[in-house]
């Protein structure tokens, strides 16, 4: 029997599912149903970037499980891990004006109930830029994406282009374990000021929300510079700017090639060039990305 809850009583039920073998049967019979399953997996504090997630995952397929798990395997700082929102409430309420027609919001017992030691391999991938900051944070994002699709199985799985690196680790992930699913990179949602939606923007002061606005312009300024000047230029007027603001200081400043994650060193490389950036304003760390050049063929 699927175990739904209601959560207020003014709320509209939507179908809230903790276990693994009701969200199995559910997905079976919409599976019977000739239904396609799509996919987004989150960690909650829902937001814009999220819902636009839902509402491809809405366009692309039939029947939409959204996922709400706030994942310990990612975490490298407990301290993050504690301060993550938990807003399951808000979120369910939120997913009722769009295409999503189930939660599965498993406890750790549920998903860990004994410890994940698997240890993938990316390589490089997972040891640039954000891998660099973060030790066994994609191992972790690994783990838990890898139980998801396990559970859920479905046809399409929605993710980011904000979690650049989490999107490529993921495509990785899903050639080595040979899953049969299809991940769908879903365009970055900013706020009208440019900055790019996070959970995290809610851990800003309206100053320093204000003054965050400066990563998206310094790369969009990055971005009219090429291919006029140098990468090293560019890489150095970017993080210059961007530390010249009291408010923000630059922990990484790269430009990849977006397949293997590999510093781009001159602009006629035949290669897409994402520039990727992480900065701290004042605690809290935002990332975010941008295609400075596509592959000239
Ligand atoms: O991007 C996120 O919110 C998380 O890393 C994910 C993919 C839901 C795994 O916990």
């Amino acid at each position: 029997m699927i175990n739904l809850f209601t959560l207020h009583p003014d709320f509209l039920p939507m179908l809230v599912i903790k276990n693994i073998s009701d969200l199995k049967s559910l997905i079976r019979t919409q599976k019977e149903a000739g239904k396609t399953i799509g996919f987004v997996p989150t960690m909650g504090a829902l937001h814009a970037g999220h819902l636009s997630l839902v509402e491809e995952a809405g366009r692309q397929t039939d029947f939409v499980v959204v996922s709400i798990f706030v994942n310990p395997t990612q975490f490298n700082d407990p301290s993050d891990l504690e301060k993550y929102p938990r807003t399951l409430e808000a979120d369910a309420k939120l997913l009722e004006a769009s295409p999503c027609q189930a939660i599965f919001a498993p406890d750790i017992a549920t998903m860990y109930p004994k410890p994940d030691t698997r240890q993938f391999n990316f390589g490089e991938l997972e040891r640039v830029m954000e891998g660099r900051f973060r030790p066994g944070h994609f191992n972790g994002v690994a783990q838990v994406v890898s139980k998801l699709f396990d559970i859920v199985e479905p046809h399409k799985a929605f993710f980011g282009q904000k979690d650049f690196q989490q999107l490529v680790i993921v495509k990785a992930m899903v050639k080595q374990l040979t899953l049969p699913v299809e991940i769908i990179a879903c365009p970055i949602i900013r706020e009208e000021s440019g900055l790019a939606r996070s959970s995290r923007n809610e851990r800003l002061t309206a100053e320093q929300r204000e003054n965050a606005a400066l990563i998206y312009k310094t790369l969009c300024e990055a971005r009219n510079q090429v291919p006029g000047q140098s990468v090293k230029t560019i890489k150095n007027m970017v993080v210059e700017t961007i530390n010249a603001n009291p408010f923000l200081e630059t922990e990484y400043f790269e430009i990849v090639n977006d397949t293997d994650l590999t510093s781009v060193n001159d602009w006629d490389e035949p290669v897409n060039k994402v520039a990727c950036v992480a900065v701290f304003c004042g605690e809290v760390r935002l990332i975010d990305n941008l295609v400075l050049a596509e592959k000239i063929n």
